[in-house]
């Protein structure tokens, strides 16, 4: 009897389920397959409910919560997205409502944002990441990120930049991971899987937006905006293989970008956006435009009006028009003329869909109501934002073991920088907050502090020429066994829109270091900045070195680890340091020259001042001899190499370990070498570990053409570790 009613009420409960699927438009039915649900829905859209959806406009920035009406008032119900600068779930979830009730067909809005480099819990900047050379660890830091900001209403991240950039006058060479396009392909798909990570639906998950696509590191003179000259074959031997990495790590979108790529605008490109995008690499999510870039078509000159401008970006591939104002002007009335055909119009708006459905925004479309203590900040979270902080900076000099600090010493504290908060957090810091911030001096008191004694002098201000406060300064110096000066930039001085002419730091700075040296103590120069800097004048003033670049919230408690020797430096450069600006560009995989012991400036060292993975360890690390297990070899093999390093000083330490490929002759010219992967791993002191490579031919020794095409050709290849190397010789 028992067995019977069970059944019973299981059938029932079956029969309900069904006879509500059967209710449902099948696009509501969750058991469906996407693809489906994508097409049904589709196939009920209006036109203007379609061209809708593939508009953005913002949301938050000045809204008053007490406003929402108003809000609402400005948002249609059918629009497809908003840029949500609030972090209020409650003002999402009301936004969102008018759209699942009021719109005819109930499509959810997507909420995104630029969610950069951490959203309350601020980490370290992008270029700082890089020189971590810890990718699982930025992995780790993007899924923070994605957490903090799902549980606050936004569902999918502008980020990460992937422009590679070798300029740093471009003030958003602070925004990417350096100079080079295996390190931010590396990077790149390291941040797709913290943001995005198996299951977008998840609620602790966000979308990625690879950006800005393509080319605009190549930034003329590092001004932002500009034209830029980008060869078909620079393109992809430099630009594209962060995107296209992204892409097969399953990016959701891409936003394109605001340069002019040779002649062709990134927002008007049919090349990079829908014959490499979306035939080529197939990608099925959308590209949305940056701020403004498809009615900047006028201006760059490729666009006579604004409606032009809509159809050129849209026929190029554009999807998403963010804030433009022109894809809901002019879209209707472009497709009822047939200049853009309904398969057209349908592939855009299926994108757009596809992505929310991936998101599970139909399903789940508001967000959990959660106090902000259940959902920024978490331990877990600072451990991480930490850790990725202390790992990021980078020891530049250490002379007669100035660093760590002794212990009981008189430590003078000076710089603009020393009890800043605000600009510790870096461009694009979100809803970074500076009352998580540990600022440099209370993280050495906090640490230092109960055998040291810590003295404190502003020093100057970060520009300007107001000197007054420098005699005060130096006395507190002359009084201390130890100088730490704080310098670099404010938050503003990168990021976009925020050129330089020069990387030296303003003078005041440099000239409060000539006086400091005046007490005649050991200097430590701690340099929080957004982009590589002009050294020369300053490094010989000093004792030791740090760059600590913007680390975010965790910034006191990071260096005082490393001053205080509790953490041993590991950060290595992802980006050179110039010996000058005038060397401007000047990176490690140039190509090569016709002559190469000629042709030098004159004037100053033609070696940068750091290079390209540069940076100290408290410990010393000794390399032996590579390894490999055949140095002949055919297309399609695999081959491993090897190399031995040891811990040779008497602390533990972490060491990363570079291989680079040099192809010395071929039809298509090569940089001098090119990484091809890197390993961080530890080693505790007197330890020897082998670091290995396997090498897949087709892919490491192997070289693109100006269409994108992969080559191998025979010849001798060298792997190349620091100075050591090993011929392999490829045959047919
Ligand atoms: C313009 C910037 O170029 C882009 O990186 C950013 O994501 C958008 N504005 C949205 O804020």
């Amino acid at each position: 009897m028992k067995r019977i009613s069970i059944i019973f009420v299981f059938a029932m409960l079956l029969c309900t389920v069904f006879s509500q699927n059967k209710q449902l438009p099948l696009y509501k039915n969750a058991t469906k397959p996407i693809e489906k649900r994508v097409n049904d829905l589709v196939l009920r859209m209006t036109l203007e409910e379609k061209v809708m959806q593939l508009n953005q406009y913002t949301l938050g920035r000045n809204d008053n919560k007490n406003n929402i009406e108003d809000v609402l008032k400005q948002k249609p119900a059918e629009l497809g997205s908003v840029i949500y600068f609030n972090n209020d779930p409650k003002l999402r979830n009301e936004v969102q409502r008018q759209s699942i009730e009021k719109s005819r067909l109930g499509i959810p809005m997507i909420f995104g944002y630029d969610v950069i480099h951490g959203y309350r819990t601020v980490y370290p900047i992008p270029l700082a990441q890089a020189c971590s050379w810890n990718p699982e660890l930025a992995q780790k830091a993007s899924a923070v990120a994605a957490q903090e900001a799902r549980m606050s209403g936004v569902d999918w991240t502008f980020s990460p930049m992937i422009d590679v950039a070798r300029d740093g006058r471009w003030g958003r060479v602070a925004e990417g991971y350096g100079e080079d396009s295996y390190t931010n392909a590396v990077f790149c798909v390291a941040a797709v899987k913290g943001y995005q990570g198996d299951n977008m639906a998840d609620n602790k998950k966000i979308a990625a937006c690879l950006k800005h696509y393509v080319g605009y590191g190549a930034s003329e003179g590092g001004r932002d905006y500009v034209f830029t000259e980008v060869s078909p074959q620079t393109l992809w031997d430099t630009y594209m293989l962060p995107y296209q990495e992204g892409v097969k790590a399953g990016a959701a979108t891409l936003m394109s970008s605001f340069n002019d790529i040779s002649g062709i605008p990134g927002s008007a490109n049919h090349y990079t956006m829908t014959e490499v995008l979306k035939k080529r690499w197939k990608h099925d999510g959308f590209v949305v435009s940056d701020w403004g870039s498809i009615v900047q078509l006028i201006a760059q000159g490729v666009a006579v009006d604004r409606k032009d401008a809509a159809l050129k970006a849209f026929k190029a591939g554009v999807t998403m028009d963010m804030m433009n104002g022109c894809y809901d002007k002019y879209l209707v009335e472009l497709v009822k003329k047939g200049e853009i055909s309904k398969k057209e119009l349908d592939d855009a708006v299926k994108r757009v869909l596809r992505v929310k459905f991936r998101l599970g925004l139909f399903e789940n479309p508001y967000t959990p109501q959660t106090t902000e203590k259940e959902r920024f900040l978490l331990p877990v979270s600072l451990k991480i934002a930490e850790q990725l902080a202390e790992e990021s900076m980078v020891l530049l000099k250490n002379e007669n073991n100035t660093l760590p600090l002794k212990a009981h010493s008189k430590i003078a504290v000076v710089g603009p920088l020393a009890k800043s908060k605000w600009h510790l957090l870096g461009s694009w810091a979100a809803h970074g907050n500076t009352d998580d911030v540990i600022s440099i001096y209370d993280g050495l008191e906090a640490e230092l502090g109960k055998d040291s004694q810590l003295l404190y002098a502003e020093g100057c201000g970060f520009d300007g020429n107001d000197t007054s406060k420098f005699a005060e300064a130096l006395k507190t110096a002359a009084t201390s066994d130890v100088v730490v000066v704080c310098l670099g930039e404010k938050k503003d001085w990168s990021g976009e829109n925020a050129s330089r002419s020069t990387l030296a730091l303003p003078e005041i700075q440099e000239k409060l270091v000539v006086e400091l040296k005046k007490a005649g103590k050991p200097i430590i120069l701690l340099l929080s900045n957004g982009r590589p800097l002009e050294l020369n004048r300053l490094e010989p003033l000093v004792d030791a070195m740090v760059e600590i670049w913007q680390p975010g919230i965790m910034t006191g408690k990071a260096v005082a680890g490393i001053l205080s020797g509790r953490v041993n430096p590991s950060g290595k450069l992802a980006i050179t340091f110039p010996y000058s600006t005038g060397q401007v560009p000047i990176y490690y995989n140039q190509r090569k020259s016709a002559r190469p012991h000629q042709g030098k400036y004159q004037d100053i060292q033609n070696t940068p001042l750091y290079e390209f993975g540069y940076g100290l360890s408290y410990t010393t690390f000794e390399y032996g001899d590579i390894k490999a297990n055949s140095q002949k070899v055919k297309k399609g093999d695999k081959l491993v190499v090897e190399i031995p390093v040891t811990n040779t000083g008497d602390r533990d330490g972490m060491e990363t370990v570079h291989w680079f490929i040099a192809d010395p002759v071929c039809s298509i010219s090569r940089p001098v070498k090119e990484l091809k992967y890197f390993e961080k791993k530890s080693l505790a002191k007197g330890e020897i570990r082998m670091f290995s490579f396997e090498i897949d031919i087709n892919r490491d020794f192997s070289f693109v053409d100006e269409s994108g095409n992969r080559f191998v050709e025979p010849g001798d290849f060298y792997v190349i570790v620091k100075d050591k190397k090993i011929k392999i010789e490829l045959t047919d």
